[in-house]
């Protein structure tokens, strides 16, 4: 993951723990005296930043939400297709984590195009469109889902570390909680595809 936080410093004296959003610096929010309305987005503090990179990912896991679907129905290998609809029930539960937070933030769950997760989708969406034999589908939709999770612990691993340094602890808690599902879809599909797939797509078409 891109950052990792000392968890065990937010007891000490030092870092007394917070439980409510830090409104200062965060011009153009809701709360922020005097500040431009919530949708001027403006990226003037580490709480900007943050807010921003929450409607980033909101929108991924909004696409993903569209996507998930369609791998499972691709998906020859019935393990695989249990384990994309068990995700896909997963991050819905993810979006409404997402919604906690912003609802803590007293903000709208406004999401921002993530021209990152719209690219790894199509980059996908294009291979797995070819003829391809059923196992060397699998496959590839294991070598795409499994770009997609590394994309999100990157996301959720910086957000996890910004709601940290922000005192934002119970988002911090919430982020976690998605850090770690997304790394268990991660080693999941590996096994998936080091277990039987890619055996199976060294075969093609038998
Ligand atoms: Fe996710």
């Amino acid at each position: 993951m891109a950052q990792t936080t000392k968890r065990e410093k937010r007891a000490s004296p030092a870092n007394p723990r917070v439980t409510q959003p830090v409104k200062r610096g965060v011009a153009g929010e809701p709360g922020a005296a005097g500040g431009p309305p919530e949708d001027s987005g403006r990226l003037d503090s580490l709480l900007g930043l943050f807010v921003h990179e929450l409607r980033d990912t909101y929108n991924a896991e909004q696409q993903l939400i569209t996507a998930l679907p369609k791998m499972a129905e691709l998906a020859e290998d019935q393990e695989l297709a249990t384990a994309v609809r068990e995700h896909l029930e997963q991050t819905r539960g993810q979006l409404r984590r997402l919604d906690r937070i912003f609802a803590s933030l007293n903000l709208s769950p406004k999401s921002i195009k993530c021209a990152g997760m719209a690219g790894i989708l199509e980059e996908g969406e294009e291979l797995i469109g070819k003829d391809l034999p059923g196992s060397v589908r699998d496959a590839a939709l294991i070598a795409g889902g499994q770009r997609v999770e590394h994309y999100e612990m990157a996301a959720y691993g910086t957000l996890r570390a910004y709601a940290e340094q922000l005192g934002l602890h119970d988002a911090a808690d919430l982020l976690d909680e998605t850090l770690q599902e997304e790394g268990a879809t991660d080693v999941r599909l590996s096994r998936l595809a080091e277990r039987r797939i890619n055996a199976g797509a060294m075969q093609g078409v038998a």
